[in-house]
């Protein structure tokens, strides 16, 4: 079963990473200026179905920290069109978070409605507190953050400021664009996977 924000004219939906998904995903992130802020280039295939063989394990090695890797979809046809991702530290340590949208399809609000999913299936985890890591020209992504209620820190890692927010209720503290994720439904998501990482805990999106 998955989240599906049945609000809006096209449906946004979320669900569990598969290996299988590399060769639409590859398409998805192919554009050079998607890295602008976070480094990194285009993934190939290949390089994604290595990424994603060890994302979908849902967990780090030593079993410390959770995974949860999604893909985004579109319209009933379940359209790729990027992902979101969550590392949930044992301990009760904030989950970090983050977006991408591949660029054929930004600017209509959906990274937005993605997150906001996101954080519902952290909610629903029972996850109390967020974070991400976000460039200071990063525009697009700082009105993500503020939209879920994330606040900047005086905490930078690697050039990138920290935001943070505490979590409870979803929707509460969520400004979405157009559309309201729905308060019910169940988020695939919880089959979790793992984020590419390269900083610990969760890193910059590759
Ligand atoms: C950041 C990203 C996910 C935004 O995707 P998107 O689907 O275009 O975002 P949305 O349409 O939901 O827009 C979110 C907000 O950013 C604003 N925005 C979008 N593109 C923008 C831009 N180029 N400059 C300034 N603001 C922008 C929107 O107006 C919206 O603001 P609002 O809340 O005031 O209405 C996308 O640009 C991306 O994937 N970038 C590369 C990956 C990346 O850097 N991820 C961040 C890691 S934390």
């Amino acid at each position: 079963m998955r989240h599906r924000d049945e609000t809006c004219a096209e449906p946004l939906s979320l669900r569990a990473l598969r290996v299988d998904d590399s060769a639409a995903m590859a398409v998805v992130l192919a554009d050079a200026s998607l890295y602008r802020f976070t480094g990194g280039e285009p993934p190939s295939v290949a390089d994604l179905e290595r990424r994603y063989a060890v994302q979908t394990r849902g967990h780090s090695a030593d079993r410390t920290e959770t995974w949860i890797n999604s893909i985004v979809v579109l319209g009933a046809r379940q359209e790729p069109i990027g992902y979101v991702q969550a590392t949930i530290p044992e301990g009760g340590a904030p989950a970090e978070i983050a977006w991408v949208i591949g660029v054929p399809w930004q600017g209509r609000g959906y990274a937005a409605r993605a997150a906001a999913l996101l954080v519902e299936a952290l909610v629903r985890r029972r996850v109390d507190r967020i974070i991400a890591h976000i460039h200071p020209e990063h525009a697009a992504s700082q009105r993500i953050a503020t939209r879920l209620g994330m606040l900047p820190t005086s905490t930078v890692v690697d050039g990138e400021i920290r935001w943070e927010v505490a979590i409870a209720a979803p929707a509460t503290a969520v400004s979405l664009p157009d559309c309201a994720p729905t308060a019910s439904g169940i988020f695939d998501a919880d089959a979790g996977t793992r984020p590419g990482s390269t900083r610990p805990g969760q890193g910059a999106p590759r």
